[in-house]
């Protein structure tokens, strides 16, 4: 697979975060995704490279985008998958992760896929279970592919990530997807630049790699890729901001923020958008956005990772 010429061999049991990968990882499991791409283009969508392998995708969550394209992942695979939801799960009465975990365990699966709102429930799985554990976003931590198909989508686009400016607006603090984005570019060499209300940028998230800027025009300035991130409500005891309509006003993506940013400027947001607040229709539908793109490149990661926590290259490479 991908004509490996190196030793690299990928050795990641769990994907619980990009903060584990390196520079060579995340190369690697792009380059595995794009060859699995061109599967999905054909008549009949299916490799036998998962046949026999059991997936459960277990979410605690709502979630459209990355439970379907984890299912698609793994039926284009050939795996036998299984879904569960929170609503589904014997966790509404009264069973805890750990249990509920190690009950699935006892059948024997090959790989866990899990989203949960508490930041580090699969890290905690990982100490339980021995099956792989992929991490699709715990609270407000990371949400590792997603990461990587966004990385993946500027790098179809751009070419190379190396140099790029990328600015990412709106609701930080509570954002998984902002984590692992700040994490997934600057370690392959981009420069991140953050804005958003105040209440909507953590103390300390400089740590990470990224700019705090003073305000969206700053941040998207001269920027190769301007990324919207959504107002995750859900996650807020107490409204951190006045209104939806000064949100919109002050850090929606319009046609006027925009234009400070490169002319061939990238637009994202991972999903789902609130149309009107976080970036306006034309801006989402226009023709720099490749929002679409996002979701159609999050199965061939999908396929990726999957493929390599089974030991991918392994097998690959004794076979040839
Ligand atoms: N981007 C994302 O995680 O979308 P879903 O919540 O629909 O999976």
């Amino acid at each position: 697979m991908n004509g490996l010429t190196t030793d690299y061999l990928f050795k990641h049991h769990h994907i619980l975060g990009i903060e584990q990968f390196s520079p060579e990882d995340i190369a690697h499991i792009l380059s595995t995704a794009k060859s699995f791409k061109e599967i999905s283009n054909r008549a009949i969508k299916k490799v036998p490279t998962l046949r026999g392998k059991t997936i459960i995708n277990i979410f605690f969550e709502p979630s459209t985008r990355t439970r379907v394209s984890f299912e698609i992942a793994a039926k284009r695979m050939s795996a036998d998958t299984f879904n569960i939801s929170s609503s589904m799960s014997s966790a509404t009465k009264g069973e805890s992760l750990i249990d509920t975990a190690r009950n699935l365990e006892a059948m024997n699966p090959d790989i866990i896929v899990m989203r949960h709102g508490f930041s580090g429930a699969p890290h905690l799985l990982k100490k339980h279970i021995n099956a792989s554990i992929i991490n699709a976003g715990d609270g407000t931590h990371e949400h590792p592919s997603q990461g990587l198909l966004d990385l993946m989508t500027v790098e179809e686009h751009k070419g190379e990530i190396n140099g790029l400016k990328v600015a990412i607006i709106g609701d930080i603090t509570h954002s998984r997807v902002a984590r692992s984005n700040i994490l997934g570019f600057t370690k392959m060499g981009a420069s991140v630049y953050l804005a958003g209300p105040a209440t909507f940028i953590p103390p300390g998230i400089e740590k990470l790699g990224a700019e705090v800027c003073s305000s969206p025009v700053k941040a998207v300035q001269d920027a190769d890729v301007v990324m919207a991130l959504r107002i995750q409500q859900e996650r807020q005891n107490d409204p951190l901001i006045p209104s939806l309509r000064e949100y919109a006003v002050h850090f929606g993506i319009n046609k006027e923020l925009l234009k400070n940013a490169k002319p061939d400027a990238l637009v994202m947001h991972p999903g789902p958008i609130n149309r009107g607040v976080e970036m306006n229709p034309d801006v989402a539908d226009g023709p720099q956005s490749v929002i679409l793109d996002q979701v159609t490149n999050g199965v061939a990661v999908r396929m990726a990772l999957l493929y390599l926590v089974m030991g991918g290259d392994k097998t690959s490479n004794s076979e040839s």
